[in-house]
């Protein structure tokens, strides 16, 4: 990531920080999350969107929070420009006290409850999307009861089947979210909307799932949408002024893949736009798009101490080299549910021993509790070593768990040679103050 090296004696440092330093100091494993990469990776998605769709209705750039949920980070993004997309209440609690303005949030959720939908309207965030028709009449009757109007885009499921595992790919027909364009479900809820004078119809949604290399689904996409909104400004002369294409632009994990940077793929959105409004003689709507991943993934390293090493003979008469560490599954889930990949290297000094194959697994009560399946490490890593896994600043800490009553690590913010806890440690007294049997 952007300020990651290594020093002359092969320790690694971020933001200006020592590592063999930070652990000391702030224990392990922990999170570091490099403050000026997020900074400059918030900044790049605004300037390339905003950039690219200038000569069209102009953009927005939504930091999808469910990658990070955190008021410094929440701060930070929409400092650089971004507007932030939220889930649930949690996450609406966390933007609204880092600051976000009501009107630069949107509420995201296929089953919202009344309790969120009432704290988004109170709040007055610019945006509802909404995921059934159950919940245009819910949503409508309940601004009504409140006497407020409501913002609301449609989210359509487009049938595109993208992004990196099936539990992530989130627009074919066969899935929980989104109405479908096909069944004429995204077309009754546009009319849905449009029939309650509590709504207004700011534009239609897409997300098509997640770690996404390839940009050629969100072209299919946005032609689709935008020609259902052609359609019905046809039909009703509501033209929709926005057009929200969600997130889910892929990072490198190991140095193998080549993410696309932002100016490359706000050009090609940007394109596809102009391109299906020329079509369809429709004047262009304003265009959102709701990184996640690509805003913090990237940003952040997992330290972590080696306490073990094993050395397994395999079937084959090789050898693979168990590297135990003091996290697991618990901060890294990603490994285990998605088959993820990752890499690892030693942080806190340089080792001209031969590469062995290794597996780098956690402290956790199954088999399946790895972080790095496959990865060449020094043979002469030993208990005491510090290990980085990088790229694990999105879905890392977000998607942490207590298994084992393993309190959750801490959010390490680096920058200029300074760090910080922006969320701090759990300890076991969190943890048993919970139980209350
Ligand atoms: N917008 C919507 C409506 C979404 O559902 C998502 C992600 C995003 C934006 C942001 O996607 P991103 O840019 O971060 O890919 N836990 C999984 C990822 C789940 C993503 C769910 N929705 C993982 O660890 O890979």
């Amino acid at each position: 990531s952007g300020t990651v090296r290594r020093t002359a004696d092969g320790s690694l440092e971020v933001g200006g920080l020592d590592a063999r330093a930070l652990a000391s100091a702030y224990g392990t494993p922990v999170y570091v999350l490099d403050e000026a990469d997020v900074r400059a990776r918030a900044r790049a998605f605004v300037t390339a969107f905003t950039g690219a769709f200038a000569d069209l209705a102009g953009a927005d750039v939504y930091y999808a929070s469910k990658a990070l949920a955190s008021v410094a980070v929440d701060r930070w993004v929409h400092e650089e420009g971004m507007s932030v997309d939220v889930s649930t209440g949690g996450e609406l609690a966390v933007a609204l006290r880092a600051g976000v303005p009501g009107g630069a949030i949107a509420l995201h959720g296929n089953n919202k409850s009344d309790g969120e939908l009432e704290r988004a309207l109170r709040a007055g965030v610019g945006r509802i999307v909404v995921d059934s028709l159950e919940e245009v009449d819910r949503l409508a009757d309940l601004a009504g009861e409140l006497g407020m109007g409501a913002p609301v885009m449609v989210r359509v499921t487009t049938g595109v089947h993208a992004g990196g595992h099936d539990f992530i790919a989130t627009a074919h027909e066969d899935q929980k979210f989104g109405l479908s364009l096909a069944s004429g479900a995204a077309r009754r809820a546009v009319d849905a909307v449009l029939a309650r004078p509590e709504l207004t119809l700011l534009g239609l949604h897409s997300h098509i799932g997640s770690q996404i290399l390839d940009l050629s689904g969100f072209e299919v996409a946005a032609g689709a949408l935008l020609r259902l909104r052609a359609e019905v400004a046809g039909d009703s002369g509501t033209l929709m002024p926005e057009l929200d294409l969600g997130g889910g632009y892929g990072i490198s994990y190991t140095g193998t893949d080549a993410p696309p940077p932002p100016e490359q793929v706000a050009t090609a959105l940007a394109d596809v736009v102009r391109r299906a409004c020329e079509e369809l003689g429709t004047p262009p709507p304003r265009v959102s798009v709701e990184p996640g991943r690509a805003v913090v993934g990237p940003a952040g390293l997992t330290l972590y101490r080696v306490g073990t090493v094993k050395p397994v003979v395999l079937d084959d008469g090789g050898e693979r080299r168990y590297v135990s560490v003091d996290g697991g599954m618990s901060d890294n889930i990603r490994t285990a549910l998605y088959d993820a990949d990752y890499t690892a290297t030693l942080a806190g000094r340089r080792s001209e021993a031969p590469a062995v194959a290794s597996r780098v697994v956690g402290k956790h009560c199954e088999s399946g509790d790895v972080v790095v399946r496959d990865v060449l490490l020094p043979g002469d890593v030993s208990r005491g070593d510090l290990l980085a896994v990088p790229a694990t600043g999105a879905y890392g800490r977000s998607m942490a768990s207590n298994y084992n009553l393993v309190p959750r690590p801490g959010v390490l913010a680096v920058r200029d040679g300074q760090a910080r806890f922006v969320v701090r440690p759990e300890t076991e007294d969190d943890l048993l103050a919970l139980d209350v049997g």
